[in-house]
């Protein structure tokens, strides 16, 4: 017998939409939410067949295309948040408004300013009890969770400097069609905001805030590509961007990212050096990470290779087998990010990307913009992270 029920509205059916959705229906392999019964209730789209689709193949009881309608539905206790950026704050506003617990994909908004605006709105005193998440789903894969675990517990000792990057080719071939992710009107930016904003994430849940951008360089190569009636039209953000951060105490280093990166189709790595060692997450070696500890005979030491298992961030919760080496893969990212936010709700906690951690995130890209605006080291205000 269920001890509680949570019924969930989706909206925005298109890609991470229904990785959201694949989320829900795997959620109760997590111990903790255990007696909790998941319920698709409502799927929205502005395109109503993807949103019939979406309900057909994954169990929603009922589809539409209106925002409203879902929102107004008092059976309907989460909604996750799945659309293009310049969409979000309009329909978060009506969403927080709605007093429902809310999970949003990352990035909160267009900018800063965005950004800003609907944190202020979940810290409302009327939204207390309600969870307000932001999906950075990077930080739920187990190889990453142990170099966070690695650099907090003090095995690699403090980091010196680090190297990120998240490389992709999905718009490598410049007859990939024109959509919002090519307009900096519809996506507040390219390649940085879309990716690295995931790159970024990471350097901050393993070495810590970002505490200034030093430099940074945008660059556009496929200046046009046709949309789906054939038009032409302009590219308006970044396909390749590169940044220099300070994070953590005191820890330099680059984050590299680019959508026109043929021959690494998804690709976010961090590594991070440290004052007694090394460690190395690569999502193209998903489930293992390397760890280098400067101890021992120095004839013999050397990066030792970890296969993720039970003991690593999330593993147990969301792995077919709970045994090390069986391994998991991004969809499971999903999953756990789910069941984090869902156990947010039956506890009453927040997640540590809520919408204040996030609206943080938004303003390191904000000063990324500005320092390759302006060619001068720019701030960054830390804080709001957990
Ligand atoms: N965490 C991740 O790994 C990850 C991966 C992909 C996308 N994302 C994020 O998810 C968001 C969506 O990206 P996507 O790739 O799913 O985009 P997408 O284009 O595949 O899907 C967006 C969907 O939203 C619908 N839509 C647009 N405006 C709407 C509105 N006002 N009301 C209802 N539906 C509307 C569109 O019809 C479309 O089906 C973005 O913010 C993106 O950054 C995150």
């Amino acid at each position: 017998m269920p001890t509680k029920i949570l019924r969930i509205g989706l909206i925005g059916a298109g890609m991470a939409g229904q990785a959201h959705a694949f989320g829900y229906r795997n959620a109760s392999m997590a111990d903790p939410l255990r007696g909790v019964q998941v319920e698709l209730a409502h799927v929205v789209d502005a395109f109503a067949p993807l949103a019939q689709d979406v309900a057909e193949r994954y169990g929603f009881e009922k589809w539409g295309s209106s925002v409203d309608e879902l929102l107004a539905d008092p059976s309907i206790d989460a909604v996750s948040v799945a659309l293009p950026n310049n969409q979000h704050v309009d329909v978060l506003t009506k969403v927080l408004a709605s007093g429902k617990h809310v999970l949003t994909e990352k990035p909160l908004g267009l900018d800063g300013s965005q950004a800003s605006q609907l944190a202020a709105l979940a810290a409302d005193p009327a939204r207390k009890g309600t969870v307000d998440a932001v999906g950075f789903s990077y930080r739920r894969i187990p190889g990453l969770a142990a170099l966070r675990d690695a650099v907090a517990e003090g095995a690699i000792g403090e980091i010196l400097h680090f190297e990120a990057s998240y490389y992709s080719d999905h718009a490598a071939d410049p007859a990939v069609p024109f959509t919002w992710r090519f307009e900096a009107s519809t996506s507040g930016g390219g390649a940085l905001i879309d990716i690295g904003a995931h790159a970024l994430d990471a350097i901050e849940f393993v070495v810590g805030p970002v505490r200034e951008v030093q430099g940074a360089n945008f660059a556009t190569y496929i200046t046009e590509r046709k949309d789906a009636t054939g038009t032409v039209r302009p590219v308006t953000n970044d396909d390749a961007a590169a940044v220099l951060l300070v994070a953590g105490r005191n820890a330099m280093g680059v984050l590299q990212t680019s959508r026109v990166a043929y021959g690494r189709p998804n690709a976010l790595t961090l590594t991070v050096f440290g004052v007694r060692g090394s460690a190395t997450f690569s999502t193209e070696d998903f489930n293992q990470f390397t760890i280098h500890l400067a101890e021992g005979d120095p004839r013999f030491d050397g990066p030792r290779r970890v296969i993720t298992g039970p003991l690593h961030g999330a593993y147990s919760d969301v792995s077919s087998f709970r045994s090390r080496g069986v391994g998991t893969g991004y969809g499971e990212a999903f999953i756990a990010q789910v069941q984090a936010f869902l156990g947010c709700i039956v506890n009453g906690t927040q997640m540590e990307t809520n919408f204040a951690a996030a609206a943080a995130t938004m303003r390191i890209l904000d000063a990324a913009n500005e320092a390759a605006a302006t060619g001068r080291a720019v701030p960054v205000e830390t804080g709001a992270h957990a």
